[in-house]
């Protein structure tokens, strides 16, 4: 059986298919010629990233193809109640990431609260007027432990931004679709574990109480913050998207830092995939990443082993 990794996939998992007795196709598909790619070499199973776009057309045109796996969390990029109806098998990797996403998000906040993108542009070159006076004062930071950082979306990659956040001393609250005090279990290198009770309240109240505010939530019709609810926060709050473009209005955002309501953004994810907005861009408050939070060589080995798991029980 071939499956095609149109987004690549990690040595192991590539491997352990290769023992199975599949054959593992790595060449990169344009999306214009996946359908006919798929049909010609009579694909089963087909593995993507956020990048190849698995629609209703594909679905349709490719009367070979079984499976549908997708290496990671979010499956926007696939019409999968379609492709389930029609019989196909679609999955995901949704533990595998966790924590490379939730560890960018703290490479963010950090990153902002202690200017490191401006410390870098401001480094002077010996011989540089800036070399003999040089001016700190625009890195005048602030610390996260104390501070409270709510958690919009509580599950497993929410779960694991709490885990590092109560580690350096944070206060956490969640807002979940479960209500009342939710928990989280702390794991330590020598087994130890620790249950800590999670303070849950819902996104009206959170965004009011919290200092740093980070959004875990799938793609959404509207967003999740938007004019009012900017205009409900705290001055000088700090925003991450690690999830989806979308679940923030953009241009919202963007009036809330010009207006000192919002005092920077670090998005890995935006409307505009792969080029964000000029606004989003050239805005200097604004961090970016290009969609890079399941992007680490674990992660990556994870997805790999668990999307091969799959796959072999699956045709077995
Ligand atoms: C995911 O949904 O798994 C992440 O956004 C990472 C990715 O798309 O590669």
């Amino acid at each position: 059986m071939k499956v095609l990794a149109n987004d690549g996939i990690a040595a192991g998992g590539k491997k352990k298919l290769e023992e199975a007795g599949f054959e593992v196709i790595t060449t990169k598909v344009a999306q214009e010629q996946l359908s006919n790619y798929i049909k010609e070499n009579e694909i089963s199973a087909l593995i993507v990233r956020s990048a190849t776009k698995v629609r209703k057309d594909v679905i349709d045109s490719c009367p070979s193809l079984k499976a549908i796996g997708r290496a990671g969390v979010g499956m926007d990029n696939i019409d999968v109640e379609y492709a389930r109806s029609k019989g196909l098998y679609v999955f995901n990797t949704p533990a595998a990431s966790s924590s490379s996403v939730a560890e960018l998000v703290f490479a963010h906040l950090f990153g902002a609260v202690r200017f490191l993108y401006d410390a870098n542009r401001n480094m002077p070159l010996e011989g540089d007027s800036r070399f003999k006076d040089l001016k700190k004062s625009y890195a005048a930071g602030s610390e996260l432990r104390g501070k409270t950082l709510g958690i919009i979306g509580f599950g497993r990659i929410g779960r694991e931004v709490a885990k590092i956040a109560l580690g350096i001393g944070m206060k956490v609250i969640a807002s979940d679709s479960t209500k009342g005090e939710a928990e989280i279990t702390l794991e330590f290198y020598n087994h130890q574990e620790i249950k800590i009770p999670i303070k849950t309240e819902p996104v009206e109240e959170l965004i009011k109480h919290a200092d740093f505010i980070t959004l875990h939530v799938p793609s959404q019709k509207e967003p999740i913050l938007g004019k009012e609810e900017f205009s409900q926060m705290k001055k000088g709050v700090g925003i991450i998207n690690a999830a989806r473009g979308g679940v923030i209005d953009e241009v919202a955002l963007v009036e809330a830092i010009d207006d000192g309501k919002v005092a920077f953004a670090g998005l890995d994810t935006f409307e505009n995939e792969p080029s964000p907005a000029i606004k989003i861009l050239m805005h200097p408050n604004i961090s970016l990443s290009p969609h890079i939070g399941a992007a680490t060589n674990e992660a990556q080995e994870r997805i790999g082993y668990e999307l091969a798991e799959q796959l072999i029980s699956h045709f077995q």
